[in-house]
Formats: C-alpha cells, structure tokens, sequence
C-alpha cells in the first residue's frame, strides 16, 4: 500500500471521531472493557502504544470489540510494525518516520499516521505522498499557532495533533483547518483504569466527542 493510499486511510479513520485515544494498557484484563467504553463513548479509533509487555495482546482483544478500530502507537520500526500487523492492529501511529518504518508500512499494507515537528518534516512527509500525519508533540512544538502558522504555506497537510492535548484545549486544535482530530492519553486515566471504573472513561469519551466542530 502506497504512503498515499496509507493516507487516505489514515484520514478516514481520523475523521471517525475528534480525538483518538491514546492508551497504555498495564494489565491485559483492561484491554476489552476500556475499547467497549471508549467506542460506547463514541470514540470508535483507539490507539494502543506499544509501550507496555501486554500491549500486542491488547490489539489482538480489543480488536475483536464490536466498532473498535484498533491500531498501534509508539510504533517505531519495521519490527513494531511487524508486531502490530500481526497482532491485529488496522493502523500504525509514530512519534516520527524512518525510512525503514516507511518501508515496512507499505510492504506490510499497515497504514500509517507518521509524526512530524517541523515544516522541514512536513515536506519530507509530503514528498513520499504522506497527507496525514501527526503533530508531535503537539503542545511543546508549538501547540495551535504552530499549525496556523504551518497552514499557509502547507495547506495540503492534515493533522493529528498529539502531546499535551486535554479536554481543556482540544477545541482549538480542532477549529482549525488542517486539524482532522486529535490524539490524547486524557480519556483514559490510569487511575480510572486500575480502578475498573469504566463508566468514568465512557463519560470522559462521551465528553470528547461532544468537542466535534459542526
Ligand atoms: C504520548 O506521547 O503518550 C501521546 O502523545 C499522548 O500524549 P498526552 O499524554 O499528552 O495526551
């Protein structure tokens, strides 16, 4: 699968929902009732990083969750692409791009959501047919003003903006033009997780969804 047509993936499944879970699973068990929380909620996209022992075997659980799109984050090589794949993971998601990471998202047809910082990583993405990608990390770059700023002259760019977005602030992100939806870790509280209190995540998913621009 080309980086273009990754895109065109990638974009879809962006404009799912306004903001796309960002999840570090620490106990397997979490896995199934979080996804039925989170998509309950209306928040269908859910990334889980690749940061954690069990989180292939969250991709593989949650994968099977009725309307869950189930893809990996923190996917920094082929060998995490690889793994991703193979656990069931629909979509990749990195903080950055490598030409191997690239490489190996399009013989493996994963597509991918690259990370890029700057207007020089932008074009890069840009010239190897990658529209959409994610702003990372998005408030430390530069938060809003840095994509404003990065709308006039890269307009074909569409973002994810992810890193230090919260309920707080996603609005801005998301009245933006070339913001399709943004990432964030704040839906899914590892207090809330440990606790089992998964009617306390759908109410924040629910809450998130409710931030879609008309
Ligand atoms: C991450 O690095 O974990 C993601 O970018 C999410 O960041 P956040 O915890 O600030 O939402």
């Amino acid at each position: 699968m080309t980086p273009a047509l990754q895109s065109h993936a990638t974009l879809a499944l962006c404009r799912l929902a306004p903001v796309i879970p960002v999840l570090v699973i620490e106990d397997p068990a979490h896995a199934v009732p979080l996804a039925r929380a989170l998509v309950g909620g209306g928040l269908p996209v859910l990334e889980v990083t690749l940061r954690t022992d069990c989180a292939l075997e969250a991709i593989s659980l949650m994968a099977r969750v009725p309307g869950a799109r189930v893809g990996a984050g923190t996917v920094l090589g082929a060998h995490d692409a690889e793994r991703a794949r193979a656990a069931g993971a629909t979509f990749a998601v990195s903080p950055g791009s490598t030409p191997g990471l690239v490489a190996a998202c399009t013989a493996l047809d994963l597509p991918l959501l690259p990370g890029a910082a700057t207007a020089s990583e932008v074009m890069g993405l840009l010239e190897q047919g990658y529209r959409t990608m994610k702003l990372f990390p998005a408030g430390p770059v530069g938060g809003p003003d840095l994509l404003k700023a990065l709308h006039g002259p890269l307009p074909q760019a569409i973002f994810c903006p992810t890193g230090g977005i919260g309920v707080q602030n996603a609005g801005a992100y998301l009245a933006l033009p070339n913001v399709a939806c943004v990432g964030g870790s704040w839906v899914a509280p590892k207090p809330a997780m440990a606790a089992g209190d998964w009617a306390a995540i759908e109410a924040l998913a629910r809450t998130a969804c409710a931030l879609r621009v008309p």
